[in-house]
């Protein structure tokens, strides 16, 4: 994680740091600056426990990870989870314990994982019924995936029970993690995609996560600053030929007086979506309807030609 913090900070905000410099006196500068409007999240170890098998006991005949093998422990096949995206991610040996539940979104639910580098944050997917997948059209219109990811992607998505549909929009979200995150953009380290998981960084730590810019009542000075940083990612996405299609308060992380940007499924590429000026304009119109709530108010249109002349080519 500090790793990769590094080069994200050595890229820093199109070279704002000047502008934003923070780096005084901070000690406790952010508590001084801002509170909440809600008491952190982590909410519900019993939905942790609904994840769990019934019948899963940790014994060591169980053939469960750490049993001991012997001519009268005869490995039986048994699973710790419910859900068989979690499962697969188990037996892979990704994550040890679900530490707690994060938060539950419209299409997901996120838990805190303790894995072996420390913990780490999946994003499990809901079943795909609870959703339309009509309502994304837009967002999908010319995406495009090689033969040999969606052949991966078709036999993994069978063996564990997605639809394939479902199975291609979380796996978008993985790509777009991965080059975004690349192209250093400040999103969450990419991990891994299995079936409705999506593994990755956990923005935050083990004791708390980051909070949504949308949940912090910030002072003037760190809200413009928060402002500033979202402007910059969202210009840097677009130099790299991407609008993120849902850019608000919700959708941004702040954490050690740095914005994140998350939720990536519906992200578009420019070149092959020919929606993308309107859904850019979009998403500079919820940024500053999101901001006005912290006490940001900016004229969206002005913040559009800004975007548009921080557009190379
Ligand atoms: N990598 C991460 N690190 C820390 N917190 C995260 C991370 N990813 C997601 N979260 C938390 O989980 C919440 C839900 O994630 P996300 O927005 O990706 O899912 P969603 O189902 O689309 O949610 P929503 O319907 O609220 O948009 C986020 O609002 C954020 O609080
Ligand atoms: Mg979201």
């Amino acid at each position: 994680m500090a790793k990769r913090k590094e080069s994200h900070d050595q890229n820093n905000d199109l070279g704002n740091d000047q502008n934003n410099d923070l780096s005084n006196d901070q000690s406790g500068s952010e508590e001084k600056f801002m509170d909440r409007k809600r008491p952190p999240k982590p909410q519900g170890r019993r939905s942790v426990e609904q994840l769990k098998t019934k019948t899963a006991k940790a014994t060591p005949s169980s053939g469960a990870k750490g049993a001991t093998k012997g001519a009268s422990s005869k490995p039986v096949a048994q699973t710790d989870f419910e859900d068989r995206s979690l499962e697969a991610l188990s037996q892979a040996g990704y994550f040890n314990e679900i530490l707690f539940e994060l938060r539950s979104g419209k299409e997901a639910t996120v838990y805190v994982l303790e894995g072996r580098d420390g913990p780490f944050a999946v994003k499990l997917y809901a079943d795909s019924r609870a959703r339309s997948f009509q309502d994304d059209s837009l967002y999908k219109e010319g995406r495009e995936i090689t033969d040999h990811r969606f052949q991966k992607l078709r036999e993994s998505s069978k063996k564990l029970g997605v639809p394939l549909e479902q199975a291609l929009w979380i796996a978008e979200e993985f790509w777009q993690l991965e080059e975004l995150y690349a192209a250093s953009v400040r999103v969450p380290r990419p991990i891994v995609h299995m079936g409705r998981a999506l593994a990755m960084e956990l923005i935050g730590d083990a004791e708390e996560a980051a909070p949504r810019l949308a949940d912090l009542r910030l002072s003037p000075e760190i809200a413009a600053i928060a402002f500033e940083q979202s402007v910059e990612q969202l210009i840097l996405m677009l130099n790299l030929g991407r609008v993120h299609g849902d850019f608000s308060a919700f959708n941004l992380l702040w954490w050690q007086e740095k914005v994140y940007v998350i939720d990536l499924p519906q992200v578009i590429r420019i070149s092959q979506n020919s929606a993308w000026k309107s859904l850019l304009e979009r998403d500079v119109q919820t940024l500053c309807t999101s901001f006005a709530r912290l006490g940001v108010r900016k004229n969206p249109q002005e913040i559009l030609e800004r975007v548009w002349s921080g557009k190379k080519g």
